[in-house]
């Protein structure tokens, strides 16, 4: 199948890959020529595992390529949507720009029988207003919406290999064709036995937020139960134990600690409470506002935790912050909590150092008044305090005899709940963790 794939940002650059690899000739579109040139040599933008030897592959072949130029689209017959609907400025709500100059920008390449599909997270009603757009515009294409629930650090993986495949078509003979094409995009995974849920559009833009919304939800329901935790001397994590073996309830997405971030799961809760505001049903999902809240209560209670840790007081004091991406395995620094952490800590007089093994580029991009380094060892040089805050595989492994030769003072805040608090303590550290006595 040809097929264009508008915007190569995580999604996009990761979708193009993908799909020339399930075999399909690829063109990938993007305004930004630094990241069209990587792409093109078959260098990623950005660190995903996996990616840069997909990308070599699927440019050798012949069938993946790259271009600033939207006109390039024309002889695709599926056009997939990528762009990004970031958190608008001051605001709850997506901003919807960007897709909307995708689509307006692919208009004039689309031929009869073309299909566009759009994968970006967006407000409920925004797949039916665009379709509204093709049949005045393009007459004789389809619209569907499929959306894409690829995990950084897993990205390639989650592609090839979803767990679901949701299509969102309209009714009748358009909706049989769009389904015909992404049956036969997705033939590799559908063999597979991929399950496939053929519905409309609206129902397929809400799975999207919901599935979001309910991992958001889980991750704060056991930062919640963390927070009292702390009151009573519980442990959270024997309780997440203890409550995740009921198979109804599951262990996944029930590790307690700083919390989440991300280009996704925030700004997506608050772009599902804008949307359900405007349809007036803001009561639905008024809980959100406070998974949120407890989200961003745990890095505060972070900042807390080290000032008390500190003897009260962080200025001057020499904190190394292991982690500046918003999770292991990615570079990814958006709404990072380990990088908000460390920023709130600078800012109130702490001689911050923070490490990162991929993110740390991007890190002083955002905050170049933090100190940065791709170096743990030189972070906790000196370091009176040493904060765990994105648990890189690297960061889990140390050693707590190894680390206290090089620190000036052996106090350890694991803010991922991921190091062995017997094994530190034994090794004469202070521990502290969030919902852990
Ligand atoms: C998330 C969803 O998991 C994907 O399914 C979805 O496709 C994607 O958003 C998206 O909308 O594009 P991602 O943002 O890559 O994926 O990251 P997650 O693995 O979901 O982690 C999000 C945050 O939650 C991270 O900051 C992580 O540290 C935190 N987290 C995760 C916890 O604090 N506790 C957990 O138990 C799990």
């Amino acid at each position: 199948m040809r097929i264009s794939v508008i915007g190569c940002g995580y999604l996009g650059a990761v979708h193009a890959a993908c799909m020339a690899k399930l075999g399909h000739d690829v063109i990938g579109v993007d305004v930004d020529a630094a990241k069209i040139d990587a792409l093109s040599v078959g260098r990623a933008p950005f660190y995903e595992p996996g990616l840069p030897e997909l990308l070599k592959e699927g440019v050798a072949s012949g069938r993946l390529r790259f271009t600033t130029d939207l006109a390039d689209v024309a002889g695709a017959e599926v056009h997939f949507v990528c762009v990004g609907t970031p958190q608008r400025q001051g605001e709850y709500a997506a901003d919807m720009r960007y897709v909307d100059a995708a689509v307006e920008g692919l208009l004039p390449h689309l031929s009869v029988g073309d299909v566009v599909v759009g994968k970006s997270t967006v407000p409920v009603g925004t797949a039916a207003r665009i379709a509204d757009r093709l049949a005045t515009e393009a007459p004789g294409t389809t619209l569907a919406w499929n959306p894409e629930f690829l995990r950084e650090g897993f990205a390639v993986k989650d592609t090839l290999h979803p767990d679901r495949l949701v299509y969102g078509v309209p009714q009748g003979d358009q909706g049989e064709h769009a389904r015909t094409q992404l049956d036969v995009i997705y033939a590799d995974p559908l063999a597979q036995h991929t399950p496939r849920i053929v519905t409309d559009y609206a129902t397929a833009e809400l799975v999207k937020v919901a599935a979001n919304s309910f991992l958001a939800t889980k991750i704060s329901f056991i930062n919640a139960m963390a927070e009292l935790c702390e009151e009573t001397g519980a442990d959270v994590t024997q309780l997440a134990d203890a409550i995740g073996h009921d198979d109804r309830i599951g262990r996944k997405f029930l590790n307690a600690g700083l919390g989440f971030g991300g280009g996704c799961l925030p700004k997506d809760i608050r772009a599902f409470m804008a949307r359900a505001g405007e349809l007036g049903a803001d009561q639905a999902v008024a809980f959100l506002k406070e998974i949120d809240a407890i989200n961003e209560r745990r890095r505060v209670r972070m900042v807390d935790l080290t000032r008390q840790v500190a003897d009260g007081s962080i200025t001057g004091k020499r904190i190394a912050v292991l982690g500046a991406a918003f999770k292991p395995n990615s570079d990814d620094v958006r709404d990072s909590p380990a990088l908000d952490v460390a920023a709130q800590l600078a800012r109130q007089g702490a001689d911050v150092v923070v490490t990162d093994p991929e993110a740390v580029e991007n890190a002083r991009r955002v905050h170049p008044e933090l100190n940065v380094t791709t170096s743990w060892e030189e972070a906790v040089e000196g370091a009176e305090i040493v904060l765990l805050l994105t648990e890189w595989q690297v960061y889990r492994e140390l050693d707590p005899e190894e680390l206290g030769a090089r620190v000036a003072g052996k106090r350890i805040l694991d803010g991922r709940n991921v190091l062995d608090p017997v094994q530190w303590r034994a090794a004469g550290w202070v521990y502290r963790a969030l919902g852990r006595p």
